[in-house]
């Protein structure tokens, strides 16, 4: 096909060639008849000079006969004879014409080598294809050089560089030389999946974030512990919890520690499933939205209190798939300012965003989001107020 193309180009430029050269060009002939130098005009391709000028007639072309051909302007009495024979394992790609001489090229796979047409060099695994072999050049091979390989036979296929297992979060148990790719193994890389694990999701902050009482009663923790359905969590745990920094952080601990020691309560089963689909909620609306490196560090930036760094964002996005990053990064936000809301903080750093022309579609997304957990925050800050409402010195705190 290609073939074909290319001279049919060729032959289109010899047309305009000839338009462009309306007025014949000239060549000097001796006419013996008078003794004078005359300049006649040349005959146009496909044709010859039948007779030269005289002194009172113009030059006269002759159309070539079969067979024959003339490629240009020219002042010759002959046409040339169309010469060319295909040979052997050769197929005719312009026939002759009364303006080309026949042309042939070697089949497919092969290339003139002298007489012959030789097949092209097939490069063997390790060498891949730098330059593909044409009907006139031969196929040229190279090593493959370090971090690719060709595990095939080929006269097409080049060297294809090794699959990076850790940006697939695969790990590597075979490394691949010049002839085989690495392997990877079909599971997430134990470190990476570490590196990305995430404490404490939004939707989990969603539904365990609610308003501690300003005014605490001093047994607070032991109050909600108790008042809390199915299996307490016991005392040397609350001590430990105890220790953390903010009440709004104990609070926090303690429900997620009651959540995972009655996964099998029924109002416990709710709430999981609530975040499970939480979960899948805020996936769709910015799972797919592939928010750079670049726009990651603004939304940091944006956000109050103490700052994720652009040191810190990058391991981040190294290691976690690009779903994960966002969350990964809003999670270590969480651990640097334990008192304060993940989803209030993310509300104000989008107020800042405009400014910085992020994508609309991005920007749409994320206060989806934050609009969405949101209102689950106040749905089960009620219903955690309600389980609470019996204690009545609490619900007095929290009044007060
Ligand atoms: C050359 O060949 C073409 C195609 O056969 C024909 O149309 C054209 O008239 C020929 N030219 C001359 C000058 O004979
Ligand atoms: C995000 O990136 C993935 C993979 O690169 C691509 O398939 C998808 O279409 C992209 N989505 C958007 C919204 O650009
Ligand atoms: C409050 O206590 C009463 C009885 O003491 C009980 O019937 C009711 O279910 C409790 N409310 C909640 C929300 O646990």
């Amino acid at each position: 096909m290609n073939k074909f193309l290319c001279c049919t180009l060729v032959l289109l430029g010899i047309s305009v060639k000839w338009t462009v050269q309306v007025i014949p060009r000239t060549y000097l002939h001796y006419d013996r008849m008078t003794g004078r130098q005359l300049t006649c005009d040349e005959c146009p391709p496909a044709t010859y000079v039948k007779r030269h000028c005289t002194t009172s007639s113009k030059t006269e072309c002759a159309p070539c006969p079969d067979q024959h051909y003339s490629d240009d302007w020219n002042s010759d009495d002959e046409c040339y004879y169309c010469d060319v024979v295909c040979k052997e394992l050769q197929f005719v790609v312009v026939e002759c014409s009364n303006t080309t001489n026949r042309y042939c090229e070697c089949i497919e796979g092969r290339y003139l080598d002298l007489e012959f047409c030789a097949r092209h060099t097939v490069c063997p695994p390790g060498f891949g294809v730098v330059q593909q072999g044409t009907p006139e050049r031969d196929t040229v091979c190279q090593r493959c050089p370090a971090g690719y390989f060709s595990s095939e036979r080929s006269s097409k296929e080049a060297c294809r560089p090794h699959t990076d297992c850790s940006a697939l979060n695969l790990k590597m148990v075979w490394k691949g030389d010049a002839t085989r790719d690495n392997m990877c193994r079909g599971e997430r890389n134990h470190r990476s999946e570490q590196q990305c694990e995430i404490d404490v999701t939004l939707c989990e902050e969603a539904f365990f974030r609610f308003g501690v009482p300003t005014k605490l009663s001093p047994n607070w923790l032991e109050t909600l512990k108790d008042s809390l359905p199915g299996e307490k969590v016991n005392a040397e745990t609350l001590e430990s919890i105890k220790q953390r920094d903010s009440p709004q952080e104990q609070t926090f601990q303690l429900l997620k520690l009651w959540k995972q020691q009655n996964k099998d309560h029924d109002m416990v089963k709710n709430i999981i499933q609530g975040i499970n689909h939480c979960e899948n909620t805020v996936l769709k609306h910015i799972g797919h939205l592939n928010i750079t490196f670049e726009q990651l560090n603004v939304l940091m930036e944006n956000l109050p209190g103490k700052k994720v760094g652009k040191e810190e964002t990058e391991p981040i996005v190294r290691m976690c798939k690009p779903t994960e990053q966002i969350f990964k990064l809003l999670n270590l936000w969480r651990v640097k300012n334990r008192d304060q809301d993940t989803i209030k903080g993310l509300m104000y750093g989008l107020k800042h965003l405009k400014t910085y022309h992020f994508p609309k579609t991005t920007i749409q997304g994320l206060r989806k989001v934050v609009k969405f957990l949101h209102s689950l925050h106040k749905l089960y800050q009620k219903l955690f107020f309600e389980i609470l409402g019996n204690q009545s010195h609490l619900v007095k705190a929290r009044r007060g």
